[in-house]
């Protein structure tokens, strides 16, 4: 099965996304356009999977902003909803994560990117999250939706590294589980 990857901001207080799914405080800041390794960790997945709120917003973008192939997790969802000229790069499907990553699998995918928070929250508790790159930004939202929730279990984490930026994102890599 593809291994599963998560590269996320969060606000201080934990926060991916004000209630409304509003992600604007993320882009306020003035090197906001700077990479934080995110070019490199694209290179690095064969492609995405994606919750429907997630997808929501990047469609409210107007832009599609991922080249790599992008599944997008729903139960609700109509497959129509892919702009048409993203057919290609996109599905919608309705699985529950295991069954995904066996199909991904047979696809040929060795590593997947995660996104969305509820997302990460359910492949957090079925296990399958390899690591996490956090980006935390300098600003409390107090309020929103969050990157993290309720665990069957404590989930031990081991540190790999932590960068601090002039722009006063600090960005952590954890693995998931404990090493050593
Ligand atoms: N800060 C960042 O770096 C960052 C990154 C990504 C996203 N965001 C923001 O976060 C917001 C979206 O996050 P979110 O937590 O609200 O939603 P999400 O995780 O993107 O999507 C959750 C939805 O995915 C569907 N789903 C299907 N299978 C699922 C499963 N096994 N577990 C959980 N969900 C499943 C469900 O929709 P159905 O009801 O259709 O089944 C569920 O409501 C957006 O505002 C987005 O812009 C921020």
């Amino acid at each position: 099965m593809p291994t599963c990857h998560v590269y996320i901001a969060a606000s201080l207080d934990g926060f991916i996304a004000r209630p409304d799914g509003d992600i604007e405080w993320l882009h306020q800041w003035p090197d906001a356009g700077h990479d934080y390794g995110y070019s490199a960790f694209m290179r690095s997945v064969d492609g995405m999977i994606i919750g429907r709120g997630t997808f929501e917003k990047v469609l409210a973008f107007g832009r599609w902003p991922y080249d790599k192939p992008v599944v997008v997790l729903s139960r609700t969802l109509d497959p129509d909803a892919i702009p048409p000229d993203r057919a290609d790069r996109v599905r919608i499907v309705n699985l529950a994560p295991e069954d995904l990553l066996e199909r991904l699998a047979a696809d040929g995918w060795n590593r997947a990117y995660v996104d969305g928070g509820r997302l990460i929250q359910s492949f957090l508790r079925a296990g399958l999250i390899a690591d996490i790159t956090i980006t935390h930004i300098p600003i409390l939202l107090g309020a929103g939706r969050p990157l993290f929730g309720a665990l069957p279990q404590d989930v031990g984490l081991t540190h790999i590294e932590t960068t601090s930026y002039p722009s006063g994102f600090v960005q952590s890599h954890y693995v998931v589980g404990r090493m050593g």
